[in-house]
């Protein structure tokens, strides 16, 4: 979808279809009945509303033709309840009903006194919605993909700056979704960091590498090998280095990228343990927002570590109760080998630091204990400073994409203390498994300001009008907006 802003009125841009949004008492925009064309328009639109077919309710569609176009009426609701968010989830619903309709030019009415974060809430609401994976399809339905070809925001002032910011940072989502929704078999740890390298070819600024065993070996990340230690795929540590600045602090994103997880010896149910490819979402957003980040030159210093690996049971998988050495040196006993996101992600807190990292973000699906207790909606949310959370739960309020604060209190590090070494990596206590989790990994990230997002419950069939099954790229919105704030 090719994506451009204008300042001249819709009906000029020659698209063949226009959207215009009714917020409730508010009747349909002046614009829209008048414009250059005179007032002819009007009518029909104006009639619709009267006769209660378009209505001002978030999300109602109506479509009307008129002057050899079609014109598709939006509900947006309470003018002041219209936030990013609303957007997205409004442009969905035209999107939606645009594709029903065979357009191919949707041109959007931008409406008027509204911020930025509308602007670009249409333009991604539009690309997330127009998203399909059928990389594996054996018939493509041609009408079908073809679908909208060109989006045109048209507002009074220049949005131009607006629109292609959203339109790469959802073009980033996107991409993350490629990768999660890629099954396992096919994006292997290697293809992974293949995938990262592809990315960063044509970027400025960013520099990506890709290790494996033998490198993990002699770096003494006994962890993050234990898990890979029962596959026979390659374990790949990415890493990203994108220099958008010659100073200020140098932000660490980590992302779990367990590319298949079946348990390994301490085995899932076979149902439904598909879903198990997506176990590599946080590294899927860590990857795709760097890549934004770059294409966005934003001022920043940005250290990205990604542990890669496939959790499988094998003659040479790690069992229950082995013992291993962390690259910090803290020795963990293993006493569930399903609980092997904290053990990769443990040794790739500890480098991402040693890199340089003086801030810290870690992303990953890490416990089913965060899907119990907050679902689709948020994600959990844990952090060792609260200047930090403070930073994460901005980012989050301008992105759309809700994290839930849960308590890192110390009572809880009881639950990860050894028995026979200095952490286990699950207790017997089946309680708090997400803040657990966190606990683990607060083990491993000194005293930098650390925040810990744990999307097991959103990284997939996340509750959003705007997004399809399947993968969601949750977490690609929300980074970039902490690296615009943090540059
Ligand atoms: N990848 C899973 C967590 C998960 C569960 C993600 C459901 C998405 C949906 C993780 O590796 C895991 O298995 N966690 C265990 C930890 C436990 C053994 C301490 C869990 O949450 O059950
Ligand atoms: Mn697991
Ligand atoms: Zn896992």
């Amino acid at each position: 979808m090719r994506i451009t802003a204008t300042t001249q009125a819709p009906a000029e841009t020659g698209a063949d279809t226009i959207a215009v949004g009714i917020f409730e008492g508010e009747g349909i925009p002046h614009d829209a009945t008048t414009g250059s064309a005179g007032g002819a328009r009007g009518e029909p639109l104006g009639a619709l509303l009267e006769a209660g077919e378009a209505k001002a309710k978030h999300r109602h569609v109506a479509v009307a033709h008129a002057e050899g176009r079609r014109w598709v009426l939006v509900g947006l609701g309470d003018r002041d309840a219209f936030d990013g968010e609303r957007a997205r989830s409004a442009a969905a619903a035209v999107h939606g009903r645009a594709k029903e309709l065979s357009s191919r030019v949707l041109c959007w009415e931008v409406p008027h006194k509204v911020d930025d974060s509308v602007v670009e809430g249409l333009v991604q609401g539009s690309v997330l919605s127009a998203y399909r994976f059928d990389r594996f399809r054996g018939s493509r339905n041609d009408e079908d993909a073809a679908g909208v070809e060109e989006l045109v925001l048209s507002a009074h002032h220049d949005v131009g700056a607006v629109v292609e910011r959203a339109a790469i940072v959802a073009a980033a989502q996107n991409a993350a979704r490629d990768l999660q929704n890629r099954p396992a078999n096919d994006l292997t740890p290697t293809a992974l960091g293949e995938a990262a390298r592809e990315m960063a070819a044509d970027l400025d600024g960013l520099e990506v590498a890709v290790r494996g065993r033998d490198w993990l070996a002699e770096q003494r990340m006994g962890a993050f090998l234990s898990v890979a230690q029962g596959s026979d795929q390659e374990p790949a540590l990415i890493e990203l280095r994108y220099n958008g600045a010659a100073d200020g602090p140098v932000l660490g994103l980590v992302g779990k990228a367990v590319t298949f997880d079946s348990g390994g010896i301490s085995i899932k149910p076979a149902s439904p343990m598909w879903n198990m490819k997506f176990d590599m979402s946080g590294g899927a957003a860590v990857v795709a927002a760097i890549g934004a980040i770059a294409r966005l030159r934003l001022p920043v210093r940005i250290v990205g570590v990604v542990g890669a690996t496939e959790n499988l049971p094998s003659g040479h998988a790690i069992k229950p109760g082995d013992i291993v050495t962390a690259r910090s040196g803290t020795t963990i006993e293993v006493n569930n080998t399903d609980a092997e996101g904290r053990l990769v992600l443990a040794d790739c807190l500890t480098w991402a630091i040693e890199q340089g990292a003086e801030r810290l973000v870690d992303l990953a699906t890490l416990t089913g204990g965060v899907v119990t207790a907050l679902g689709g909606v948020y994600a959990g949310f844990m952090a060792n400073d609260d200047a930090w959370a403070e930073a994460v739960l901005a980012a989050s309020g301008a992105s759309g994409e809700l994290v839930w604060r849960l308590p890192l209190h110390e009572l809880y590090a009881e639950q990860v203390k050894g028995t026979y070494a200095d952490l286990q990596n699950a207790s017997a206590d089946r309680t708090a498994h997400p803040i657990q989790g966190a606990q683990f990994l607060a083990r491993f990230t000194g005293d930098v300001p650390w925040a810990h997002i744990d999307i097991a419950g959103v990284s997939d069939n996340l509750s959003r009008a705007y997004l399809t099954k399947g993968g969601t790229g949750f977490g690609v919105r929300l980074l970039v907006e902490l690296a615009r704030a943090h540059g």
